[in-house]
């Protein structure tokens, strides 16, 4: 591994919303920045934006589509060829209210938003043991506390809910989990767990509502500069440092629900996660 004299970075769905937000502050702070995203034009006005900064602000673009495990699997390589050390990961990607199914055969929000990141995590995880002190923040949502169990069979199925709201949840929950259950297999090692909720944020996770309902809602929402604010301090804050393994809000931390804190479920999303993935 190369020794870098900046820290380094990978934020999956970096190219708008809060993620866009995340990467650009992150590479104002001196960190170099990789955004892993499904489409090159998309994250072009993303690289532009955050280069126009100035000063030796370093970031760059990955490849990723989620839903594919292929993908992941390249991206992971890609990254790793490198040879540099990465200190945080943030999967922050994800989608809402589009049903559907994955390129490799999951239900489309747990494909996307918790199958194709524990791929990702499970791929960087040596590099980023290697690199400790590194942090990994997984963005989930408050809808995680709707979710009230896993349906393993549903979760392998095309979307089964007119709005996938419902499995939205689910794959929130997943999200929690997973940090969760994360944080405690790396215990000592170095590497901290974050999960968060970033607020009701007027992102374009909103764009499977219909306009002009869509415009109405986004008026009662925070900023995607506020809506970064809880990814950032999970992933910077000193105080965080100390932290592993917990759900925040508003920058504080937050418990999750139940179903959430429940380390069996954990251990078997883990666990059939790894057997699909494989
Ligand atoms: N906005 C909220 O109120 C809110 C609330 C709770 C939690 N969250 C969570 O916050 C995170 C960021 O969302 P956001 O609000 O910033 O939404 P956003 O503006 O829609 O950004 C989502 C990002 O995820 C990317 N993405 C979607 N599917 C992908 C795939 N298959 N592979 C790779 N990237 C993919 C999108 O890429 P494209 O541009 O190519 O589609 C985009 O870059 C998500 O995990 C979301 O669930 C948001």
């Amino acid at each position: 591994m190369i020794s870098s004299s900046k820290r380094v970075a990978l934020i999956t769905g970096a190219n708008t919303g809060i993620g866009l937000v995340t990467a650009r502050e992150l590479a104002r702070q001196g960190m170099h920045v990789f955004i892993a995203c499904r489409s090159k034009e998309r994250a072009q006005p993303a690289l532009d934006e955050i280069r126009a900064l100035g000063g030796d602000v370093q970031v760059e673009f990955l490849p990723l589509d989620l839903g594919d495990l292929d993908s992941v699997r390249e991206c992971a390589r890609q990254f790793l060829a490198r040879d540099l050390p990465l200190h945080l990961l943030i999967n922050n990607a994800g989608l809402a209210g589009s049903p559907g199914l994955t390129k490799s055969g999951f239900e489309l929000a747990f494909g996307v938003n918790h199958i194709g990141h524990f791929l990702l995590t499970q791929l960087l995880l040596e590099r980023i043991k290697a690199s400790a002190p590194a942090r990994i923040v997984t963005v989930s949502s408050r809808a995680h506390y709707r979710a009230k169990r896993i349906d393993w069979e549903a979760v392998r199925q095309r979307t089964h809910t007119r709005t996938a709201i419902e499995e939205y949840g689910v794959s929130k929950l997943a999200n929690a989990l997973f940090s969760a259950e994360l944080g405690r297999r790396l215990a000592g090692s170095g590497v901290t767990t974050y999960a968060l909720h970033p607020g009701v944020v007027a992102s374009d996770v909103w764009r499977a509502v219909p306009w002009p309902l869509r415009s109405i809602i986004k008026l009662a929402m925070i900023s995607t500069e506020q809506g970064a604010a809880t990814t950032l301090h999970c992933a910077t804050s000193p105080a965080a440092a100390q932290e592993s393994g917990l759900y925040y809000d508003s920058c504080r931390v937050k418990a999750p629900s139940k179903f959430a804190q429940d380390t069996t479920l954990a251990a078997e999303l883990w666990k059939r996660s790894e057997q699909w993935v494989a």
